[in-house]
């Protein structure tokens, strides 16, 4: 591995690699270091992989670059924690040594049995000219930190391309099943679907989604990190589809992420569903995966980016890493097939001091000054029927029009500086819950009903939040300081 990452010795290597696993904390020197989220200590982060609870510890492996704030050849990171709040930075679970995966050891998911984690992920190989093979291997553990690799798995079905990859594994009636996403070849983007009964070996049971299976009509080129699971019921399939057409109010960021929910049927492996819902209406949201946890709840967490945008413009990047992923969220199942995603309980730990104000603002803009913290959970109820602006740190907006039902939030565009917009149809407001670490703001509206997700590089550390409206409204605020 050293020498494929051209060091002059393992022992080099090996400090190299120490040194990218230091916690780093640097708040003072780095404005943008995240407080509460996982973030790498150095280079680049995307998908979050693996997600389990296990032995009463919480998995969170990672797609990873140690050594630059590129993409390329991904690693897997490795980070635990029981509480959600105090994390635990392991070794990494998997480097792309062998030549089954030497360009990367892509995403993929977790499942316990025989008392070993094992973990599937994708293999991702290109050759001298950059054409590309994906295998789906196996790599299991005892004790959830050394990874033994079993090698591939399954190979890549007929009438696919080799855009197949982020296998998701699960268990249930009476079996192991995958689901994986895939390209076929004419470019339409697929979920396939697999049964085993040891994990080892799988039987290909066909294509579970996409055009020409539940869609009549494209739907992206390539479906990436699927998902499906229950919920309350109802069966969910959550995708990151590439490829579909920017529309006024939706599908607004390079590649998009949702859900199509509905009923499966296990016995004919066939999944009937409605129309995707995009889970997110910020900037950087991708690649989401779930899991059920001991307390039985479905959390997600995502990366906190998206592919092929504006990523070489973060300005972390001159720290040496890039990217995080969000807070885990619960997922609740609401009516006729929606989801709701709300902050963990846990979350509560991180509070401390806490203020509340009545904001009463009449057509002027009325800033809170006496609150000072830039690492903060802030609640504002707001009345319904009325359209407003909030702003945070001078930089971010979130604004309601309450005649048109239309929520927007807009930042500064990382490469012009010129404003951008993100603008999504909701058709009232009542609450907004918004965590902001140094960098982020993650916003959910209605108790968790939309969400929308960004990160944020305000120049100045001042905490500013102000709102606004051309008529007669009240904000009721409760805020709370985060720690780390
Ligand atoms: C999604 C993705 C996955 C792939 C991984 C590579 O962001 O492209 O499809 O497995 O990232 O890092």
């Amino acid at each position: 591995l050293y020498r494929r990452f051209r060091m002059k010795d393992e022992r080099a290597f090996r400090k190299e690699l120490e040194e990218t696993l230091q916690l780093n904390n640097n708040t003072e020197t780095e404005p943008f270091r995240q407080q509460f989220h996982l973030t790498p200590p150095k280079g680049l982060l995307n998908d979050p992989n693996g997600l389990i609870q296990w032995r009463g510890i919480y998995h969170v492996f990672f797609q990873w670059m140690p050594f630059k704030t590129g993409h390329g050849s991904k690693w897997w990171g490795h980070a635990t924690t029981k509480d959600w709040v105090n994390w635990e930075l392991l070794p990494p679970a998997l480097a792309p040594v062998q030549d089954f995966e030497k360009n990367g050891c892509y995403s993929g998911s977790a499942v316990v049995r025989d008392g070993l984690l094992q973990l599937f992920y994708t293999g991702n190989v290109k050759d001298e000219y950059g054409n590309r093979s994906s295998y789906q291997c196996l790599a299991v553990s005892e004790d959830g930190v050394h990874f033994e690799k079993l090698g591939p798995v399954i190979s890549q079905p007929e009438r696919y391309t080799a855009h197949f990859r982020d296998p998701k594994v699960w268990y249930e009636a009476g079996s192991w099943w995958l689901v994986i996403g895939a390209q076929r070849d004419d470019k339409e983007g697929h979920v396939l679907i697999y049964r085993s009964r040891d994990l080892r070996k799988w039987e290909f049971l066909g294509p579970l989604a996409g055009k020409g299976v539940t869609l009549s009509e494209s739907f992206g080129f390539m479906w990436e990190c699927p998902d499906f699971f229950e919920l309350d019921g109802m069966r969910v399939l959550l995708v990151s589809p590439q490829g579909l057409e920017k529309e006024s109010y939706q599908y607004q960021n390079q590649y998009q992420t949702g859900v199509f929910t509905g009923s499966f049927d296990s016995e004919n492996a066939t999944f009937s569903h409605g129309s995707f819902q995009e889970m997110d209406k910020g900037f950087e949201f991708y690649a989401p995966q779930t899991f059920e946890d001991e307390h039985g709840r479905r959390l997600l967490l995502g990366w906190m980016g998206v592919p092929d945008q504006q990523e070489d413009m973060h300005p972390t990047i001159k720290d040496g890493w890039v990217h995080c992923l969000t807070m885990p969220r619960e997922l609740l199942h609401l009516q006729n097939g929606k989801i709701a995603q709300q902050p963990l309980k846990e979350w509560k730990q991180l509070r401390g001091a806490q203020q509340s104000k009545d904001i009463h603002v009449t057509a002027e803009t009325v800033e809170w000054t006496e609150w000072k913290a830039i690492v903060a959970e802030i609640n504002i109820e707001v009345e319904e029927g009325k359209s407003w602006t909030i702003s945070w740190r001078d930089y971010l907006t979130m604004s309601f029009d309450a005649e048109y039902g239309v929520f927007t939030l807009e930042r500064p565009d990382l490469i012009s500086g010129e404003p951008a917009f993100r603008t999504s149809r909701i058709e009232e407001i009542h609450s907004l819950r918004c965590y902001f670490d140094r960098s982020s703001a993650e916003i959910f509206i209605n108790d968790g009903e939309h969400v929308a997700t960004s990160r944020l590089f305000p120049r100045k550390q001042e905490a500013k939040l102000r709102c606004k409206t051309h008529e007669s409204i009240m904000f009721q605020v409760d805020a709370w300081e985060l720690h780390s």
